[in-house]
Parts: C-alpha cells; structure tokens; sequence
C-alpha cells in the first residue's frame, strides 16, 4: 500500500493541517517513561476529535451521492453525532441523529449539557429509541422514511466506523509516521477502541509506516473477546479498499472499561485529572480517560512490549466533562 492508494479516494479538507504530536514532559517524569500524545482533540470543527478524520472521507461521499440530509446515531453524549452534525452544518445538509441513553441516567446535566447542548446549536432533528441494538437497520428505517419525504439521506454509521471512514486513520498514521521522524522514536501506541474504525485505521497505516510498533486498543464497551472480531473485520475492510495485505495481529486490553460503556470508573476519572494538573490537557470520562487509565497501569505492570516511548492518541471528548459533572 502506498499513500498513491489513499489519494485515490476523495475527501473534503476539514482538517487542513496535520494535528501536533507533542512530548508531555510532566506526565512523563510522573510516570517514569516517555509519553507523546497526538492532538486529534484538536481537530478544526467544533471542539474537534477524531471523527472529523472520517468524515473528510464520508462526507465527500454523500456530496458525490447528491445527499441534502446526514443520518446517524449515538449516545446522548455520543462525540459522533456532534461532529457529524458540525459538518452537516457547515456543508449546509440537514442532520437526523438517532440518540439513546446507554446508561438509563435521569441526570439533568447528561440529558441537556455537553455534546448534547451543541446539538441543538447545529439544529439537528433528535428522534430518541430505547436501545440501538440493531444500528445499522434502525438508520436504514430512518433513511426510508426521510426519502419517502423527499429527502435525499446519507447514513453515517456509528462511529463513523466502516472501511471508508476509517481511512482517516490510515492517513493519521502516515502522518504520525512523518511526525515521529522528525520528532520521536516511539515503540508503542494506545488507543481507545469502540466502534473500532481509529483503532483499525491506526492498524493498517502503522502496520506500512511504522512497523514494528505495537498499537494498543483500550476497549471502551466490550471485552477483548467482543470486540478483535470488530476490529479485525474492519482492518481487512479496509486494506481491501487500500489493495494491500495486513495481519490480523489485534492487541487489545479490556480491563479499563468497567462497569459498562459510558460509565465513568474511578481509575478513569483520576486520568483525567492527572493529564489535566500535569499538562494542562483535557481528556474526557467515557474514551480517553479510561485509555489513559491503561496507558498508566500499563506502564505499573510492564504490559507495553518494551520501555520505550508510549504514543497516546488523543481523541477528543471533552465536551463530555459537562455533563458527566456532578455525576451521572
Ligand atoms: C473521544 C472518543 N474517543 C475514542 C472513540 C472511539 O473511536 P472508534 O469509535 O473509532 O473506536 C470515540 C468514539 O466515539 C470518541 O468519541
């Protein structure tokens, strides 16, 4: 695979230029080891994060189709469908977004705040369902009847998390690939992995531009066992639309998300304190925090492959904070 490959595919600029990948000196003293962080928090649209890098590829899509609506579904809180819908804004398209509460709280602040709030900003059309527990029909159900109304959709899926939107992580690697050149030696990189797309992405593009570095997946709502088939279902997804081969070797480390997906635990919610008084850097209670929960205790027990520097990726989720306080 080549970046020939990738630029056969089209793509809106939403990203611009590439996102910093930074040394975090405080945190590393704190830990004892070398920790880099690349900054996908701060992608350009709407308190940025890492859908943006699939929706360069999905969005473009739905303009080649002719679409004037973008359908797609989350949390409440989902990161997704805020910048799903930040880039229905800016493209001038309607946005549906099917939303559900994972987590069955009453709690006002999770209800009206964070990526919530921003929601109603971008004037998206919320419909509710008690469970997304079969997505992709449930959207496909929406799809119907919004062309039944004339309009003409184009589904998102969850996550932004299929063959094409994870191409954004293909890109981000090679990006990370150039910056550590300059920049790092790194022999390990951890990420949050749900829906899979970025930690698939990540998968293939390292696995050409940086062989030899371990990626790490921190599975944020399913076990190890749940969720390899996802990821590596996506990975070969993916290296088929890139013509290239890839191993199916997946490491994945489930014992950070408890008790359930969109629950805060508390070795999360200390990460996320520790990268704020360190460094000055928000993380988020549901994906990065419980990330950097591994990234820390996976420093304790020596389960990265060596000692050398830790890449974390920083994926967003901030706006979450808001309504995650004072509790959920
Ligand atoms: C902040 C944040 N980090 C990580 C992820 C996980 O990425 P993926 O769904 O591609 O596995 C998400 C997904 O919603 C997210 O919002």
């Amino acid at each position: 695979m080549s970046l020939q490959n990738l630029t056969r595919f089209p793509r809106l600029e939403l990203i611009g230029a590439p996102t910093a990948l930074e040394y975090l000196p405080r945190l590393s003293d704190h830990l004892g080891r070398e920790i880099f962080i690349k900054r996908d928090d701060t992608t350009p649209l709407a308190m940025g994060g890492n859908k943006l890098r699939k929706l360069e590829f999905l969005a473009a899509e739905a303009l080649r189709e002719g679409a004037d609506t973008l359908v797609t579904a989350g949390a409440i809180q989902s990161n997704h469908v805020r910048q799903t819908a930040a880039v229905a804004a800016k493209l001038g398209l309607h946005c549906v977004a099917l939303l559900e509460n994972p987590i069955g709280t009453q709690a006002e602040n999770y209800l009206t705040n964070g990526n919530r709030l921003l929601l109603d900003l971008f004037n998206v059309q919320v419909e509710m369902c008690a469970a997304l527990d079969a997505p992709d029909a449930q959207l496909a159900e929406i799809a119907e009847r919004l062309e039944a109304q004339g309009f003409r959709p184009y589904v998102v899926p969850v996550g932004g998390s299929n063959a094409l939107g994870a191409l954004g992580y293909v890109e981000s690697a090679l990006e990370i690939a150039g910056q550590c050149d300059e920049a790092a030696r790194i022999s390990s990189v951890i990420v949050a992995s749900g829906s899979a797309g970025t930690h698939a992405g990540l998968a293939v593009g390292l696995e050409l531009a940086m062989p030899g570095t371990e990626l790490i997946g921190v599975t944020v709502s399913r076990t190890a066992e749940q969720q390899r088939p996802k990821v590596v279902k996506l990975q070969h997804d993916v290296a088929t639309l890139l013509d290239t081969q890839v191993s199916d070797d997946i490491l994945l480390w489930d014992d950070y998300f408890a008790p359930e997906y969109g629950m805060p635990n508390q070795a999360g919610n200390d990460a996320v304190k520790l990268v704020a008084e360190l460094e000055g850097i928000l993380l988020d209670p549901v994906y990065t925090g419980k990330a950097m929960a591994g990234l820390i205790d996976g420093i304790n027990q020596k389960r990265f492959k060596d000692e050398g520097p830790v890449l974390f990726i920083h994926t967003g989720g901030a706006p979450a904070l808001f309504a995650y306080h004072p509790h959920v």
